[in-house]
């Protein structure tokens, strides 16, 4: 490749007439900088003779007047900024969320952040509720953000009405706002991915759903090993409470109840029961299936004829046909905190148990009627973005994602930037991306944000090279150099 023409050397040295606090007095340009070697001189005169930096701003603070507040400049507590090195995390992330939901088939929806409040107002005293951000809008609506999206999913279902056919598999990835105690893992808002199964009533939509998470997982680096499923079925509850006569209304209060069952102490949940209209022997029998982990045992006492045992163990049949029976455990005692379940449930957790549930979902059959829309069967899962990346935290699995720009252009004279522009815009037209600098620059500076952005080709616009077409290229990797007509740059 021929080497630059001098000439750029020649027209660097208008860049630098004001350039003094970025170029040292005895400068000397690195090797490695440098297009052609013979520019060297004229640059280093060329710093030395004239300094100053063009463009430069004063950065000390310009004097604040009495009436003006200075503001907390953290975020409201719980929530969060997201500067790029977070935005680039959250973005793969979200990207492994919706690469994976592609492959399952699934449509992708989204739902306003801002819903009517009745929407998340059940009967059954859940957490949720009291965690709501609810307040009266100027037009006096009561109006909350959104907790969840299962809600808001099962709004739109309603209003498609007939005009969508089944089923429905929907995804979704939302931000989510919940008046939380801050722990680990858990704040005011959250980003939740959803996956959601409308109009299958069997038991393979839950199948597939937990094959979604897994193979979620898998992509992520996660393995058995370090996260498991523990599922059960609400069916399990609803058998018990109807073979001691406990009216159906109560089901979901009950279940409230027993989804704390390892946050409250076992009296104040006895006592919670008792206070819901279960008898005693109700509540000793309750618990004692609720202690269950075997599926064979369950089937003992429940016996094999009803819903609930013949659900379980389809699912961990066909558990055993995806090829993930490793990752799920039959666990009783999860019921999940939600009142509109009304099948399986499941949640997943670390196996180290130091952090809280990272995804949880299950049946929902009888939501849509609560809206006044007709019933359809349902199921779906939550899966929120702080617990998992706290986890690869943990792990040291959190991929190294740096800013990537393919190409840096720059101007060696400050008449020559709308010639850059037209650089920068040919290589945008090419699918390239580039960053192109906006200002007059000493080349150090150029090479030191070339390295920051991981540029992999400079691209220097220089007069004489400009008259016939040409610019200057330089791959960063190799130090290999060239000139290159404009409409042959690739
Ligand atoms: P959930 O269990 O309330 O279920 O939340 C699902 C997931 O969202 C949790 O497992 C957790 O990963 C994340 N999450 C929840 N609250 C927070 C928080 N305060 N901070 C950080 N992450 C959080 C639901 O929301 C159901 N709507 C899920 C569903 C969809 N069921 C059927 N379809």
């Amino acid at each position: 490749m021929p080497a630059i023409h001098s000439s750029l050397s020649f027209y660097m040295k208008p860049l630098f007439l004001s350039n003094s606090s970025l170029f040292p007095r005895k400068f000397t340009v690195p090797k490695e900088y440098l297009l052609n070697p013979r520019s060297l001189c004229a640059l280093s005169s060329a710093s030395n003779q004239n300094g100053g930096r063009s463009g430069a701003r004063s950065l000390s603070p310009s004097p604040v007047s009495d009436d003006l507040q200075k503001i907390d400049v953290n975020p409201p507590k719980g929530t969060r900024d997201f500067p790029p090195e977070d935005m680039r995390l959250r973005n793969w992330l979200f990207h492994n969320f919706q690469e994976v939901s592609r492959l399952f088939g699934f449509e992708e929806v989204d739902f306003p952040v801002l819903e009517s409040e009745a929407l998340f107002i059940r009967k059954a005293g859940e957490e949720i509720r009291d965690q709501l951000y609810c307040f009266e809008d100027r037009g006096n609506r009561r109006v909350a953000l959104r907790p969840e999206l299962t809600p808001s999913l099962a709004r739109l279902v309603i209003q498609k009405g007939k005009s969508v056919s089944l089923p429905l598999k929907w995804f979704a990835v939302g931000q989510c706002w919940r008046y939380e105690r801050m722990t680990r893992g858990r704040r005011r808002e959250h980003y939740q991915w959803n996956m959601d199964i409308i109009g299958v009533p069997a038991v393979t939509a839950e199948a597939e759903l937990i094959s979604s998470i897994i193979t979620f997982f898998k992509r992520i680096g996660i393995t058995a090993s370090d996260v498991g499923f523990r599922i059960s079925s609400r069916k399990v509850l609803q058998e018990v409470l109807r073979c001691h006569s406990i009216p159906e209304h109560l089901f979901g209060k009950v279940c409230i109840i027993i989804d704390k069952i390892e946050k409250l102490p076992l009296d104040v949940i006895k006592n919670d029961l008792k206070s819901a209209g279960m008898s005693e022997a109700a509540i000793e029998e309750l618990l004692r299936v609720l202690s269950i982990k075997s599926l064979t045992e369950l089937e003992e006492i429940l016996g094999g004829a009803g819903e609930a045992v013949a659900d379980l163990k389809l699912l961990f049949s066909l558990a055993e046909k995806f090829g993930y029976s490793d990752w799920i455990q039959f666990d009783a005692s999860v019921v999940r905190g939600l009142a509109y379940y009304t099948g399986i449930v499941f949640e997943c957790f670390d196996r180290d148990g130091k952090l809280r549930a990272i995804c949880g979902g299950g049946r929902y059959d009888q939501l849509l009627s609560t809206f006044g829309g007709d019933d359809i069967p349902a199921c779906g899962f939550g899966f929120g973005d702080a617990v998992i990346l706290e986890l690869l935290k943990e792990k040291g699995l959190l991929p190294p994602l740096n800013h990537q720009v393919e190409n840096i252009v720059c101007a060696l004279d400050h008449n020559l930037q709308g010639a850059a522009s037209m650089v920068a815009t040919t290589l945008r037209g090419k699918g390239q991306s580039v960053d192109l600098v906006l200002e007059s620059k000493p080349l150090k500076w150029v090479f030191k944000r070339a390295a920051r952005i991981n540029a992999q080709r400079l691209i220097l616009v220089g007069t004489t090279e400009w008259q016939k077409g040409m610019v200057g290229v330089k791959i960063l990797s190799s130090g290999e150099q060239y000139e290159i007509k404009l409409d042959e740059l690739e």
